[in-house]
């Protein structure tokens, strides 16, 4: 069989430069076959080496890298080229960006695909994004060119703009998805999560500093969390548009990496731990980043990886689905070269296969 020759992405831009999450698509796209061409974006560090931003990066092909303004990085995209875009920008600022690109795309004959990691185009509905996010959305008539899903559970070919769920939504989804969709669960899905510091961006804040973060455990926003509304749009698109009630609680823990949801759903069919595990395990058969584990997964196994990684057990019709990820890969970067990949024909996982680091 021949092999279907590959063509050329184009340059990939990296918005929201210095920060964790463009930090962690940096690192991933540094040994990706495919992207090559990858364009580090920022608003506060044009003209930096991405070696001197983020030094662990510095021995990797994007090492001596400059980052470049938004406007400097277009200029260099010819008229009528191909051009990716991963925005690693705060929600609020991301929606202005992404419509002055696809606005640039239309006055220029960009072939532009969009991937946000942000949380401005995870929804449709500008009402529902102010209900949530306190604020008026930045570029409503962009919100119906976006489409908001895992790849896991969005099958077939993306389009050309995509948003990704985020984090929590993606450990939390990946753990009920499977049992929801097969109509065997209550539709209640009661959700705690812990997760490491590096959720909380570069900036330092009160909450988030190192003596308050260290050797501590605390909830917060408990059954008041943004992310309780995305976990339920999502899991309703897979149920005909029935959103369960969902129940959340995150927590910050005490490390820098990594997300530990434990989820409690309550069984409508007779199930036991076995035909549980058969059933995530069918769902993700096809799924090279998502596992199954007979005992729940440790955190570390996942840390640094794009994958994620469940736990299933049952005790009459209580299900404890137990779900590990990388907050910044799996929950954002690498989730979103996931979609990139798919945006360009490419395999999900190409790429996104990194070993875990074991211990840290
Ligand atoms: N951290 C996570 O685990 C995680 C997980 C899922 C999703 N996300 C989402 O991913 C996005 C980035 O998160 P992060 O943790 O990487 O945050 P971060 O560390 O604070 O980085 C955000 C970066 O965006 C740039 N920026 C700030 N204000 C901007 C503006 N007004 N316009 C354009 N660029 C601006 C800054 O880089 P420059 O100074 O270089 O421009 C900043 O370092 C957020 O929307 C977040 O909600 C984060």
């Amino acid at each position: 069989m021949t092999e279907r020759p590959v063509r050329d992405p184009g340059p990939t831009l990296v918005l929201g430069g210095s920060g964790y999450v463009a930090g962690e698509c940096l690192r991933l796209l540094a040994g990706h076959p495919v992207f090559r061409e990858v364009v580090p974006v920022t608003t506060s560090r044009a003209g930096d080496p991405v070696g001197r931003v983020f030094p662990h990066l510095e021995a990797t092909d994007l090492g001596s890298v400059a980052f470049r303004s938004l406007e400097e990085a277009l200029a260099a995209v010819p008229d009528g080229g191909r051009v990716s875009v991963l925005t690693a920008t705060p929600h609020g600022a991301t929606a202005p960006l992404v419509d002055r690109l696809m606005t640039e795309a239309d006055q220029r004959d960009l072939d532009l695909r969009v991937v946000d990691l942000s949380a401005d185009f995870r929804f449709r509905d500008a009402a529902r994004y102010r209900a949530l996010y306190g604020q008026d959305h930045g570029a409503p008539h962009r919100l119906e060119s976006f489409r908001c899903g895992i790849p896991e559970w969005t099958p077939g070919p993306a389009g050309r703009f995509m948003a990704h769920p985020g984090c929590f939504t993606t450990a939390a989804v990946l753990a009920a998805a499977p049992f929801w969709k097969a109509g065997v669960v209550e539709p209640e899905v009661f959700v705690s999560a812990v997760t490491g510091s590096s959720g909380s961006g570069r900036q330092p804040g009160p909450d988030t500093h190192h003596p308050e973060r260290r050797s501590n455990l605390r909830a917060y926003s408990p059954l008041g969390h943004r992310h309780e509304a995305e976990m339920a749009a999502l899991l309703g698109a897979l149920a005909a548009g029935t959103e369960p009630e969902v129940a959340f609680v995150p927590h910050s823990g005490p490390f820098v990496r990594g997300i530990h949801a434990t989820l409690h759903l309550r069984l409508t069919k007779p199930l036991d731990t076995r035909q549980a595990r058969d059933l995530a395990r069918e769902c993700y058969a096809d799924a090279p980043l998502v596992s199954v584990r007979d005992d729940p997964p440790r955190l570390v196994e996942v840390v640094g990886t794009c994958r994620a990684a469940l736990g299933v057990f049952v005790r009459n019709r209580t299900l404890v689905v137990t779900s590990v990820l990388d907050n910044l890969a799996k929950g954002a970067a690498g989730g979103g070269i996931q979609w990139l990949n798919r945006l360009h024909g490419l395999p999900d996982d190409l790429g996104l296969r990194q070993p875990g680091i074991g211990w840290c």
